[in-house]
């Protein structure tokens, strides 16, 4: 009886206090403290994007140091869950302004995107591109320091009508666009009296692309159809006509897909693909993309027409306009045609006022959030060594340039004292170069399965299955920037765990 008490009583105990926690983080997290306003004695640093590196950088970065103007790209790139109807759009979002508002020194946020970066005249210029306008759309800012992050876009080959006719899976728009089309088919293709053959069309999905991005993508649309039939929620109980005849396709130009996953994944993720019935058809590649159907040339040359109601193109990236513009202006260091050549302090190479990070940069790691995300962490820290050994070196000139004048004694040693302080000091500012911690690689293959190639031991450690399912989400949710957004994004797996997904179009 006792130890039943005692166990009551701990059990209330850690309730009442998670609950008090919990209440407190969030009321920290809603009312931060005043903020110190813009100073002219501090040098301005520019941060330019809205993405994982950005975000990472703002996070970690001590505003004290700084003025920053935060340039924000009209949307944010954080689109899984939002296409997987687990979540809403704004659970997902982490407006800049709601990070910037936590730190010490405000930030001034512009919603714009950059036109135009001078290297040498160190400004960059802005236009509001938004529906609604004020008499200045255009602005031009200087900047001491700039982080360049805008990531990149979708690589469309010049593929005939791939930017027309098939939808992207990069920026929330885009996941939001897609599932439009994705119910347009299945209502059209539900329509009374529609052709067979034109509901055989409707219902035939194609996805472009065999990395990582085109893999989740073919399970989450399978899961959308099919897997929740345990739960009967979903497509298969609100169109039961439709749920067995569509049909998805995943069309990969190698002759493997994910090819930077390990040979025991690639075969977990063709076999749950087989069972999923998502036909996988590789060394296939797309020639053209067509109102109602690809193009597609075969692994014997042949050219195949497939009808089919949507185009998804996960084909991969390549680098932003206002990214080739720039590295442009530096011809002599920057050659590099898959993006920004950095140093290993993230510099852009050819500038010293310049750092870049992310998708946009050229280096030896993958373009991945978890690459951004640290560099964007290590960008804050190297800034802020950098803000110390700028000031330690003004507090030296000052005092070599006061030391000749000094009389007395005991004055004369005090700055002396103060002067072998400050060179010590900055002696000991050292800035490290970037170093990657390669944490694994994670992906979503439908049917509540997930794959991780995991660094383990002295190798990589395989596995897959409903236990890195859970894994995938538990590290899906620590990737989420704050307490708010992983709560929303909690808080809405829940609600579809007990009422199944929103299958209404927006
Ligand atoms: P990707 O570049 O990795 O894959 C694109 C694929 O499309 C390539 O395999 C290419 O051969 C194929 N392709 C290109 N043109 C084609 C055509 N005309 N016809 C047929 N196939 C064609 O791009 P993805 O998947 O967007 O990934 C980009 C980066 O983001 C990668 O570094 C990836 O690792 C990372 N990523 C990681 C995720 C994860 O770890 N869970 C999720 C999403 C992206």
């Amino acid at each position: 009886g006792s130890f039943l008490q005692i166990l009551g009583r701990t059990t209330l105990i850690t309730i009442v206090g998670g609950a008090g926690a919990f209440y407190y983080f969030t009321q920290r997290e809603k009312h931060p403290g005043p903020q110190l306003p813009f100073d002219s004695s501090k040098k301005t640093l520019v941060v330019l994007g809205s993405g994982w590196g950005a975000t990472s950088l703002l996070k970690t970065l001590d505003t004290t140091e700084y003025n920053v103007p935060e340039e924000l790209l009209p949307l944010h790139t954080l689109a899984p869950e939002r296409r997987r109807r687990h979540a809403e759009p704004r659970s997902i979002i982490q407006p800049t302004r709601y990070i910037t508002r936590h730190k010490t020194r405000s930030v001034a946020v512009i919603e714009a995107e950059a036109s135009d970066v001078d290297p040498v005249n160190k400004t960059i210029t802005f236009q509001d591109t938004s529906e609604i306008k004020g008499s200045v759309s255009s602005t031009t800012i200087p900047f001491d320091y700039l982080v360049y992050a805008v990531g990149a876009e979708v690589q469309t080959f010049n593929i005939p009508g791939v930017q027309q006719n098939a939808c992207f899976m990069k920026e929330l728009h885009d996941a939001e666009r897609m599932q439009r089309q994705f119910m347009d088919c299945i209502e059209s293709a539900a329509f009374p009296g529609q052709d067979p053959q034109e509901v055989e069309r409707l219902l035939h999905m194609v996805v472009v692309g065999g990395g990582p991005t085109g893999i989740e993508l073919s399970g989450e649309l399978h899961d959308f159809l099919e897997a929740c039939s345990r739960s009967h929620d979903d497509l298969k109980a609100w169109y039961p006509e439709m749920a067995g005849k569509v049909r998805i396709t995943l069309v990969e130009a190698l002759p493997s897909v994910l090819p930077t996953f390990s040979k025991q994944l690639i075969n977990y993720t063709e076999s749950t693909f087989k069972e999923s019935k998502i036909d996988i058809l590789t060394k296939t590649m797309v020639k053209e993309v067509k109102e109602n159907s690809v193009v597609l040339q075969m692994p014997d040359k042949s050219i195949k027409e497939v009808p089919c109601g949507m185009v998804v193109w996960a084909a991969g990236n390549k680098g932003r306009k206002l990214t080739q513009d720039l590295m442009a202006k530096l011809p002599e260091t920057q050659k590099n045609r898959r993006g920004i050549e950095v140093d290993d302090f993230l510099r852009m190479k050819g500038s010293d006022s310049i750092f870049a990070l992310g998708d946009c940069t050229a280096t030896s790691y993958a373009p991945t959030a978890q690459v951004a995300s640290q560099q964007g962490a290590y960008l804050a820290r190297v800034l802020h060594q950098m803000a110390k050994r700028d000031n330690l070196t003004e507090k030296l000139l000052e005092l070599e340039s006061v030391a000749p004048a000094v009389v007395g004694e005991e004055e004369k040693k005090k700055v002396v004292e103060e002067l072998e302080n400050a060179k010590n000091q900055l002696a000991k500012v050292k800035l490290r170069p970037f170093h990657y911690s390669h944490q694994g690689s994670l992906a979503y293959i439908g049917s509540e399965k997930a794959i991780a190639d995991l660094p383990f031991m002295n190798g990589n450690f395989a596995s897959g299955g409903v236990a890195t399912y859970l894994f995938w989400r538990s590290a899906y949710l620590s990737t989420l920037f704050s307490l708010r957004n992983r709560t929303l994004v909690a808080t809405d797996w829940l609600k579809v765990k007990l009422f199944g997904r929103d299958v209404s179009r927006d």
